[in-house]
């Protein structure tokens, strides 16, 4: 295997951060070294320098969007921390429940920020879709609900929009009568039925750029990618997601995270399953 030096980990450290955000520590060669080793070759560069080269230089468009599909973490399962979807069927969707009852034709929207491979959003829709059938709720409908998934990568992405899984990736936090519901087999894979996959919106974003776009949201998922950011995005993704969540919208991170920044922007609503945050009245 070609090895990276010193100097190219620096400019691949830098080059990270001002493409996603991502903060690389001293301790993460070795890590950037093997997820860039198939790229060196494909891309038939003799060594990282030539590679650094070519993005620098542009003179392959797609050299760009190959080294953040190697170099971003997407590890991902259905229903992964299991106080979040709790939380979503205690406390957020009963609040939804109402509100549509209340108020037909205004749909409540939901933002995975950082899907990848579609699990976390596919796990919602499964979930909304099975309490309306086990609570026998008619007057509401999964039609009711918008749901949005964004991810920097557009690998990831392409999985996700396909919603086929192989038999090791489907069984990780997915029950077999749930599979057998919501998937069709094919050969050894499992598909999402048209039906459930259609209702997500797959869109490549990068949490760099402005939320404004967007719209605003009843439920913002941003879990477990903050992790990888440098302090400075972290706060300026709080900050933006406070602009972007309605004030009684819910923002879910990941169960192990914990940042004392969002405290500027989010109140803490701490129950026995987990903890969720809301907007701070002056920000709303
Ligand atoms: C570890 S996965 C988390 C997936 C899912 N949210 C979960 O908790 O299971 C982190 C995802 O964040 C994405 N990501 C990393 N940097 C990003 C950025 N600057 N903008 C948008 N997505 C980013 C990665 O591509 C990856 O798919």
């Amino acid at each position: 295997m070609v090895a990276l030096s010193k100097q190219e980990y620096y400019l691949f450290q830098h080059y990270i951060a001002r493409k996603c955000g991502i903060k690389l520590d001293d301790t993460k060669a070795y890590l950037v070294e093997s997820r860039l080793a198939k790229l060196l070759i494909d891309s038939k560069c003799e060594n990282f320098s030539e590679l650094l080269l070519l993005l620098e230089t542009n003179s392959d468009a797609n050299i760009e969007i190959k080294v953040i599909d190697a170099i971003t973490t997407n590890e991902t399962y259905w229903f992964r921390d299991p106080g979040s979807w709790k939380i979503i069927t205690e406390e957020w969707l009963p609040q939804k429940i109402t509100e549509i009852k209340k108020r037909k034709n205004v749909k409540i929207r939901v933002w995975s920020a950082a899907a990848s491979t579609g699990q976390e959003i596919y796990s919602l829709v499964i979930l909304i879709s099975e309490y309306l059938k086990n609570n026998e709720i008619s007057d509401v409908s999964i039609d009711d609900f918008e749901f949005i998934a964004t991810d920097i990568s557009t690998h990831v992405l392409t999985i996700a929009r396909r919603g086929r899984y192989d038999p090791i990736t489907i069984m990780r936090g997915l029950k077999a009568d749930l599979r057998d519901a919501y998937f069709d087999r094919e050969r050894t894979a499992w598909v999402l039925k048209e039906e459930y996959r259609k209702r997500v919106r797959f869109e490549q974003f990068n949490l760099q750029n402005s939320f404004i776009f967007w719209g605003k949201f009843d439920l913002i998922f941003c879990r477990n990618v903050l992790i990888y950011f440098t302090d400075a995005l972290r706060s300026e993704v709080f900050e933006k997601a406070a602009h972007v969540l309605k004030p009684e919208g819910f923002l879910l991170i990941g169960a192990a995270e914990i940042y004392y920044s969002m405290e500027d922007y989010f109140q803490k609503n701490i129950t026995s399953y987990g903890t969720y945050f809301k907007v701070k009245e002056a920000t709303k």
